[in-house]
């Protein structure tokens, strides 16, 4: 062994415990003690796989669990893109070192990450054929019984995707995009409208309990987000990066993976296995599924301003249309 590099390593490793009053020597007892790592412990696998618990005895309720879990993931890796972006990105050089959080993101920061969020949505879309064909139906139209009155509907990753991708007022439909305080737009946010009863107004259920839980923290995170959410980020750069084709490419495929594509995939399993000749099923989470659903009828654009009118118009129709 090379005695000037294990010097030096040493001299790095003491610099590093003087620096915080500890002792170097106990460290190095603690190393010669402790055991190897193993791949099973790193990513707690055991964990991991016992979270699974099926509330039936059919086998296909698994399937159904495990994919939710595994979108989970998908938008936990998304989301961690996305705080990157809020926060302008991290700067670490060659050498290691942490230089901490940048004052102003650049240009190409933006678009490798953005790349990345695109990429996770690609495999997300393409796999939700698991849950339009990978389940049997018959045993779908049962297991679901017992999962009443949650929904997918109460993911809150999925809403902050949304909250940390762009204003709320993009996030508020119709005509009650008005200007108001932002506590009262969030009550007028498409998800909330879209989960009230038709006849008495009243919000369902599943939507009470969900901000039961969220609320607070939701509404905290809409605050923090309105200069710091993606368009914010887009809207701070030089005029010469904000023309960038590649970076406004990437922000429009970014809308329409997610706010499109994936919504288009999502509703094609709510219509194989929800939509029957006779009757529709009512939903899990209680909403007006046919009509809440569809890209078309949402219309939530995370970067209207990237988009032409005749686009804005069209949102969502053609691939909806293709499968009604
Ligand atoms: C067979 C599979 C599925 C069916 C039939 C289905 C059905 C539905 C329905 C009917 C709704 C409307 C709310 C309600 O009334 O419950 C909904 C909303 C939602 N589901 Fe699913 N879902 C499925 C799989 C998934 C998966 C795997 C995820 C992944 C996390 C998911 C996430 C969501 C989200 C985020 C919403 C809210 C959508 C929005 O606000 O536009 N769903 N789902």
């Amino acid at each position: 062994m090379n005695d000037k590099k294990l010097t030096d390593r040493i001299k790095k490793l003491s610099d590093k415990y003087l620096a915080t009053g500890q002792d170097l020597y106990s460290f190095l007892d603690g190393l010669l003690y402790s055991d190897y790592m193993g791949y099973w412990d790193y990513i707690h696998l055991d964990t991991l796989l016992s979270l699974q618990t099926p509330k039936t005895d059919f086998p296909d309720e698994k399937i159904f669990i495990l994919y939710h879990q595994i979108t989970e993931l998908y938008f936990q890796l998304i989301l961690l893109e996305l705080e990157q972006i809020n926060k302008n990105g991290k700067n670490v050089l060659e050498t290691g070192e942490d230089l901490g959080w940048n004052k102003q993101i650049t240009l190409n920061l933006f678009i490798e990450k953005m790349e990345r969020i695109n990429r996770y949505l690609k495999h997300l879309i393409n796999s939700f054929e698991i849950m339009i064909n990978g389940m049997d139906r018959s045993q779908f139209i049962k297991f679901r019984m017992a999962l009443l009155p949650s929904s997918g509907f109460q993911s809150i990753q999925y809403r902050m995707i949304e909250l940390r991708s762009t204003d709320l007022e993009n996030l508020v439909t119709g005509t009650d995009k008005k200007k108001t305080s932002l506590v009262n737009q969030f009550e007028k946010v498409y998800w909330k409208m879209g989960a009230n009863d038709l006849d008495s107004g009243k919000k369902t259920y599943t939507l009470k309990q969900f901000e039961k839980k969220y609320q607070k923290r939701l509404l905290k995170l809409t605050n923090k987000m309105q200069s710091l959410n993606v368009w914010s980020k887009y809207k701070s750069l030089k005029k010469k990066d904000r023309e960038s084709k590649r970076l406004i490419n990437l922000l429009k495929e970014y809308d329409t993976s997610i706010n499109v594509n994936w919504k288009l995939a999502h509703y094609k399993s709510a219509v194989k296995h929800l939509k029957s000749q006779s009757q529709n099923i009512q939903a899990t989470g209680g909403t007006n599924w046919q009509e809440f659903l569809p890209p078309r009828f949402q219309k939530i654009i995370f970067f209207p301003k990237l988009w032409n009118k005749k686009e804005k118009e069209q949102w969502g129709k053609e691939w909806v249309d293709s499968i009604i």
